[in-house]
């Protein structure tokens, strides 16, 4: 979607990449550590200042304080390599992997290409929660693993407590291994909070936790994430990482220490300024008739465009992008069965507010 935007001269809120800078701070400890000629190859598994950092931020944050940067924490190049060096490391062929749908595209693939089999479970609107009798039914004997996340791409919920602690019983019941993906850790609304799974009991030494500074931060273009897991299950997974990518970037790692670094007062401009553009959005969407579904974190909104009497998501997403200027993806792709979703269509509202309001301007033109 974002070739077609381009081709056409859209407003891309198809994919999920700031069109804000990033931060200066961090910008300028990226340009110093290259100019220090940090520019070899750091640790496989990670900078010591990073891994450090990594630790150090979920024990503050979130009380993780069993967390060993030598022991349990990884470096990769973004939590799109995390997760599949995770998913290669711990599952063997055959086993099976519970994944909510609608779900970020990857989850899928990684578990197939890790020689296992996606199991999905529906996420209903309006809250996008799941059916506890549904959820129990895809666990088995077979059942390996299992993919959070959380805040969510594409339905912008959170998972609260309680819902993780049905997934944790289950978890506990089949000996099954959680990997989340808490990339939009820092980006939740309306006083949800984030809960990382990590933490929830009886998933503290199950869980395999992912997140990464891409979105944090707006340097999704950097590749720098992190991986949290047991001893156990680390050394498999450095072992992948190893033979993927041999290291993450070394400066951008020392910039990583930077940015985890940045006081309350970030995260708390980050959450109002995500607010501030995720409200334009919503007020955009309800002005020109798009049925929208809340979002509680992350930066996403499903809109319900079956009474535009344009087609499917597909013929809809396109016709929005050549014919009105504003660019989405179609609900389907974040479907197993298709069919669920081609009455969606996603927009992202990790944009500058002057952004949306221009691709208000379009939609009300065509539509209000
Ligand atoms: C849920 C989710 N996970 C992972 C990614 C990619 O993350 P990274 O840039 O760290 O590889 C995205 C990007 O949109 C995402 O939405």
């Amino acid at each position: 979607m974002t070739r077609l935007a381009n081709a056409h001269g859209a407003i891309n809120l198809s994919q999920g990449f700031p069109d804000f800078p990033a931060p200066e701070e961090i910008k300028d400890a990226a340009r110093e550590a290259i100019a220090n000629d940090i520019n070899q190859y750091p640790l496989t598994w990670g900078s010591e200042s990073f891994r450090v950092a990594i630790a150090e931020q979920y024990r503050t944050r979130y009380g993780m304080s069993w967390i060993d940067p030598e022991r349990h924490v990884t470096a990769t190049c973004g939590s799109t390599e995390a997760m599949i060096a995770a998913m290669l490391g711990v599952l063997d062929p055959g086993d099976e992997v519970v994944v909510f749908e609608p779900f970020y595209e990857n989850y899928g693939p990684d578990t197939i290409l890790a020689g296992a089999v996606p199991r999905t479970v529906t996420l209903s609107p309006p809250d996008w929660t799941f059916d506890e009798s549904e959820l129990a039914a895809a666990f088995s004997a077979r059942t390996r693993g299992i993919v959070i996340n959380t805040p969510n791409n594409p339905t912008g919920k959170v998972f609260t407590r309680e819902e993780l602690g049905v997934i944790a019983e289950l978890c506990q019941r089949w000996d099954v291994v959680a990997f989340t993906d808490e990339i939009y850790e820092h980006i939740t609304y309306d006083g949800f909070r984030h809960v990382p799974p990590g933490a929830v009991p009886g998933l503290e030494d199950r869980t395999v936790t992912i997140s990464a500074l891409s979105k944090t931060y707006a340097v999704t273009g950097w590749r720098v994430g992190w991986i949290v897991a047991p001893e156990a299950l680390t050394s498999g997974i450095r072992s992948v990482h190893d033979f993927l990518t041999v290291a993450a970037p070394a400066p951008l790692q020392e910039a990583g220490v930077v940015a985890l670094g940045m006081p309350d007062s970030f995260y708390e401009r980050l959450a109002l300024e995500y607010l501030e553009r995720r409200d334009t959005l919503l007020r955009i969407l309800q002005e020109t008739g798009f049925g929208s579904h809340p979002t509680r974190g992350a930066y996403y909104v499903m809109a319900d465009v079956s009474h535009l009497g344009m087609g499917d998501d597909v013929d809809v997403a396109h016709r929005l992008t050549k014919d009105v200027g504003v660019a989405v993806v179609p609900g389907s792709s974040f479907f197993s069965r298709p069919e669920l979703g081609t009455h969606l269509v996603r927009f992202a509202f990790c944009k500058r507010v002057e952004t949306l309001e221009e691709a208000g301007a379009r939609l009300r033109k065509a539509f209000a």
